[in-house]
């Protein structure tokens, strides 16, 4: 049984349904919190200490690091890490409009950047427990094998980031046990784009358990003959 997991990003969406999941599972759920959020403080209420809300801006490297001293004096493991936190940023202008690079930055920098801030200074930890598990969530917008898009640019780039950032993670935990998944949610009906995304096929309930599914099934497995796999909620390869 996983005993202790960490979750960015979770307000709301799929990270505050991978909270209520793991909370219902019987683990101890550490939430980073980037902004008021009623779903956690309802959780809260439910699950009393099972539950460490705390805040964190995974941008900030101050953040990062005052998170893992608060983490650190709770707690001396970390079976799993889920890397959750991740903004859009602007999906509509192709290579022949005006393309907003300072944005660009701001979203590379919470997507790509965010969770290796969070991977690297957590690594400690996650080394202490026997699961020593990565799971950041991507999306299928990262795939350059299966690119289709012209548009998307920073959240696209910035996934692709993720993908290539969790092989060079995971080669440098293998010699410790560490792995990495990297896992597309689906499409999940969050507030990503701002407003409710009605269209989309999965709620955030089906996704987290899906999700959850995922990463239990890899640590059933040996690390040692574990490749950083690109899989989406189901389990299905998805291709790099
Ligand atoms: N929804 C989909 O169809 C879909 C598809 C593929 C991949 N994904 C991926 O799934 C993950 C969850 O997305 P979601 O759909 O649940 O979107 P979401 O509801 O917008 O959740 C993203 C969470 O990250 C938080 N966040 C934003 N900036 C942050 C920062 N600097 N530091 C820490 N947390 C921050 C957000 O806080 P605020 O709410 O306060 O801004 C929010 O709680 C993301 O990695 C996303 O790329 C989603």
């Amino acid at each position: 049984m996983v005993k202790t997991m960490l979750v960015t990003g979770a307000d709301r969406g799929v990270g505050l349904a991978l909270t209520a999941q793991w909370l219902q599972d019987g683990s101890r759920v550490f939430a980073g919190q980037y902004a008021d959020s009623a779903g956690l403080q309802e959780l809260q209420k439910e699950y009393g200490e099972q539950l460490s809300v705390f805040p964190l801006d995974v941008a900030s490297e101050t953040s990062v690091k005052q998170a893992f001293e608060w983490v650190e004096s709770r707690t001396d493991r970390l079976d799993v890490l889920i890397n959750n936190a991740a903004i859009l940023g602007e999906i509509g202008n192709t290579i022949h409009d005006e393309l907003q690079y300072e944005e660009m930055l701001s979203v590379f920098n919470v997507n790509a950047l965010g969770s290796l801030r969070m991977s690297q200074t957590f690594t400690p930890l996650l080394l202490q427990s026997d699961s020593k598990l990565i799971a950041n969530i991507s999306s299928e917008a990262g795939s350059i094998a299966d690119c289709w898009r012209d548009a998307w640019y920073a959240y696209c780039m910035s996934k692709a980031a993720v993908n290539m950032q969790s092989k060079l993670i995971h080669n440098g935990l293998k010699p410790q046990g560490g792995r990495v998944l990297v896992i597309h949610p689906g499409w999940v009906q969050t507030h990503m784009q701002g407003k409710l995304d009605e269209a989309a096929e999965l709620t955030p309930k089906q996704s987290a358990a899906g999700i959850t599914k995922v990463i239990h099934s890899a640590i059933g497995r040996e690390a040692s003959a574990m490749e950083c796999e690109y899989v989406d909620y189901e389990g299905r390869k998805l291709k790099w």
